[in-house]
């Protein structure tokens, strides 16, 4: 999978793919990404990437332009998805990971100011994607947040792929309680169950224990769970 990544402060992304997971990815030949500088498709001494916005608002809005020659320059085809980073946007979720892992070409726009020309949501974008309920400073952030969600599920890309298939979300239960070595520790013991070696005893306890956590921290899931729904 090739990722393309149009943003004003591209460098917020640059150490994450040297690391972890998506550095393998990338090694590996699995995932491609590429950082693209929006100031570099702005006309002028000072490329300017922002514009005052009709009709009399305050906040500063991305100008057409750049964005429309970023996007071309990557020779987008009909099969590449251009996503832009917005609180307005879908709602990100492990099933949009998984389902954009999927795909050949993704192109990320991050916006920046207080928005970007309607023009290029109407030509250029096919999705809109939030990464929560709230407002940061620009798209960058999420786009890694994508990167990072998909980088993990592109085919054989997690050493450990069973341990991706138990992750919370794709349980659809959210995880319950891991411990490691030692035993004890400054007085706190691991449950007995777990250092029984009895596999049935062990699985129930970890169900439960999903069971619990997720009624106390997400109640929604729990129901949804209870009712055998789809996760959206
Ligand atoms: N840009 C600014 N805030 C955002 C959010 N919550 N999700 C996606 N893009 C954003």
């Amino acid at each position: 999978m090739k990722i393309d990544v149009i943003a004003i402060f591209p460098e917020i992304l640059e150490m994450a793919l040297h690391v972890g997971i998506l550095k393998r990815a990338i090694d590996r030949d699995l995932l491609e990404v590429h950082l693209h500088n929006l100031r570099n498709f702005a006309e002028g001494n000072r490329r300017t990437v922002d514009d005052y916005p009709y009709g009399g608002e305050s906040g500063m809005i991305l100008k057409p332009e750049p964005l429309f020659a970023a996007v071309r320059s990557l020779e987008p085809t009909e099969v590449t998805r251009v996503i832009f980073l917005t609180p307005q946007g879908k709602p990100f979720n492990q099933r949009i990971a998984e389902e954009l892992s999927l795909e050949t070409h993704l192109v990320l726009i991050c916006g920046r100011y207080k928005g970007i020309d309607q023009r290029v949501r109407e030509k250029l974008i096919t999705d809109e994607i939030s990464i929560g309920d709230y407002v940061l400073s620009g798209g960058e952030v999420p786009a890694l947040v994508l990167i990072d969600a998909i980088g993990r599920v592109l085919p054989s890309a997690l050493g450990d792929y069973e341990s991706a298939q138990n992750d919370s979300f794709s349980r659809e239960l959210l995880d319950h309680p891991h411990y490691t070595r030692p035993a004890e520790f400054e007085g706190m013991k691991v449950p007995d169950i777990l250092l029984s070696g009895h596999h049935q005893k062990i699985t129930d306890w970890k169900r439960d224990r999903s069971l619990e956590k997720t009624a106390e921290q997400r109640p929604d899931l729990l129901h949804k769970f209870k009712n055998n729904e789809v996760l959206d």
